[in-house]
């Protein structure tokens, strides 16, 4: 499913409705909301958004994330310390709602480390089953940390991977496509005419999910959505 927004900050409030309702059925439903966060900058303007909703159940929810890169949380370049700037500082969440990936370990550690985090956090289960998981789109149509043709891409088995990104020259770990694919409901983000032709990629022709690695996010549930803004859809026929 695909929702084109003229304005950006339309797309945030899109979102938002989207977090927040979701948010609130799975309390209702199940006692809690688990959620794995996106990274990079498109997710800033809903988690600026959600920053000021004190009113959803933040006891409630559990903050993950689908990827990090190889630093510490203190970097620039960390996507728990971009969250912690625009979200999770706010004093209505609790710190032992919002499970980092901790990534000042050297990254095959911090892998497992994160594996043993999400058993805790779904224990008993095959998969961790994600009320949502938030998506961004690279302009070379990697997703989380999922990089054309890179090592993680074939992993089936474990939940959280470390894999050395050669076009970043630097290592990254990721939550694995069964992870993402077992979600209940996947919500991709995309802004900008530089993802244009990675929008156009994931969503029509045949590429090779090698290629255009987001072409491997499929939830079982099939609830997967597309939120894009004008210039992001400017390639689709
Ligand atoms: C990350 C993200 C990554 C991101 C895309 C798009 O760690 O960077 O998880 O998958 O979603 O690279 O990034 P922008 O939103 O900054 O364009």
């Amino acid at each position: 499913m695909l929702h084109v927004f003229d304005e950006v900050a339309a797309l945030a409030e899109a979102a938002l409705d989207a977090f927040a309702g979701l948010a609130r059925a799975a309390v209702e439903k199940r006692g809690r909301f688990t959620v794995a966060l996106a990274g990079g900058s498109t997710p800033r303007a809903l988690y600026a958004q959600l920053a000021e909703h004190a009113d959803l159940p933040w006891d409630r929810i559990e903050l993950c994330f689908g990827d990090e890169r190889a630093v510490p949380p203190d970097h620039r370049d960390s996507n728990a310390r971009m969250v912690h700037e625009v979200l999770t500082h706010r004093p209505f969440i609790d710190a032992a709602r919002v499970h980092r990936i901790p990534a000042e370990l050297p990254p095959a550690e911090a892998a497992a480390a994160y594996e043993r985090t999400l058993r805790t956090l779904f224990p008993d289960a095959s998969l961790p089953r994600f009320d949502l998981v938030l998506l961004g789109l690279g302009a070379d149509g990697h997703t989380a940390s999922l990089f054309p043709r890179s090592p993680a891409l074939s992993e089936q088995r474990a939940w959280v991977v470390s894999n050395p990104v050669e076009t970043l020259g630097s290592e990254r770990i990721t939550l694995t496509y069964p992870v993402l694919n077992a979600a209940d409901r996947v919500l991709f983000l995309v802004t900008g005419a530089d993802k244009a032709t990675a929008l156009r990629d994931t969503l029509e022709g045949s590429a090779a999910i090698e290629d255009v690695p987001a072409r491997g996010v499929r939830p079982a549930s099939g609830n997967l959505l597309f939120l894009v803004d004008r210039a992001a859809a400017s390639a689709l026929s």
